[in-house]
């Protein structure tokens, strides 16, 4: 695991888009398509923008298709829709195909169901996605695997409908989640994670004592997993 500081938001974005020209343009040129499983929340906004900005032409968009890894339970256009505001930074913009958005609105379990059978129809069992984009939230969630919810003891289902309550989801909801057993198998995973408020959890996420019940981004594992993070959220990490 790679930790890489970078002097604001808009610096580790740039790093991030980076990072995902080389891996779309490797894994193109190797496989002929580029699978990435999006975050949601905030941070990935500048991401999607500084993408949107190279142009259409910058990378085979033809060849590259968008997964989520997680979405809330409400309709695309709903303000907390994760491909809602990726539709707006990035889809549109760049007028993109290949888009397959989790289906929030419907039943919950349901849309995981369906999630999961679309996931392992196009990248089999475990579904493999070439770069698996996450977030951290400043309880150290990532996905929509809260802490101390069912979905982080999940070993064979690989996307679930998981009960959380958290004051970050305004309490009691249910969040559509892709599970560790998802997640893990992607061949590079990049988090990126900013601001001061994630400070204290960056630090006990990474150099803590391992506990992914009360820290779920420490349950993701990989051979190339790397934290693309600020100087503000790694102020709280020893040298
Ligand atoms: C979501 C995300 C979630 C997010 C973290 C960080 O649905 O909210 O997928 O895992 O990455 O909550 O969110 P911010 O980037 O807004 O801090």
């Amino acid at each position: 695991m790679q930790i890489r500081k970078y002097a604001d938001l808009d610096a580790l974005s740039r790093a991030a888009a980076q990072d995902f020209v080389a891996l779309a343009k490797e894994a193109v040129a190797a496989r002929g398509v580029f699978h990435v499983l999006l975050s949601g929340g905030s941070t990935p906004k500048r991401l999607f923008q500084l993408l949107a900005a190279m142009g259409r032409a910058a990378l085979p968009w033809d060849a590259i298709h968008l997964w989520w890894g997680d979405e809330r339970c409400v309709p695309p256009d709903h303000a907390d829709s994760n491909y809602g505001m990726t539709r707006a930074t990035l889809i549109e913009p760049l007028g993109l195909g290949n888009v397959h958005r989790i289906v929030g609105e419907g039943d919950p379990a349901a849309g995981a169901r369906a999630y999961e059978e679309a996931l392992v129809a196009a990248l089999g069992s475990p579904p493999v996605v070439d770069l698996a984009l996450q977030g951290m939230g400043p309880d150290g969630h990532t996905a929509s695997l809260f802490p101390h919810s069912p979905g982080l003891a999940e070993r064979t289902r690989f996307v679930v409908a998981n009960p959380v309550d958290s004051p970050l989801t305004k309490g009691k909801t249910t969040r559509i989640t892709l599970t560790y057993p998802a997640i893990n198998a992607a061949r590079h995973v990049r988090f990126l994670a900013g601001g001061a408020d994630k400070a204290a959890t960056l630090a006990a996420v990474l150099q803590g004592p391992r506990d992914a019940q009360t820290y779920p981004s420490q349950g993701v594992e990989g051979a190339d997993v790397q934290w693309l993070v600020d100087e503000a959220a790694a102020a709280r990490l020893a040298p």
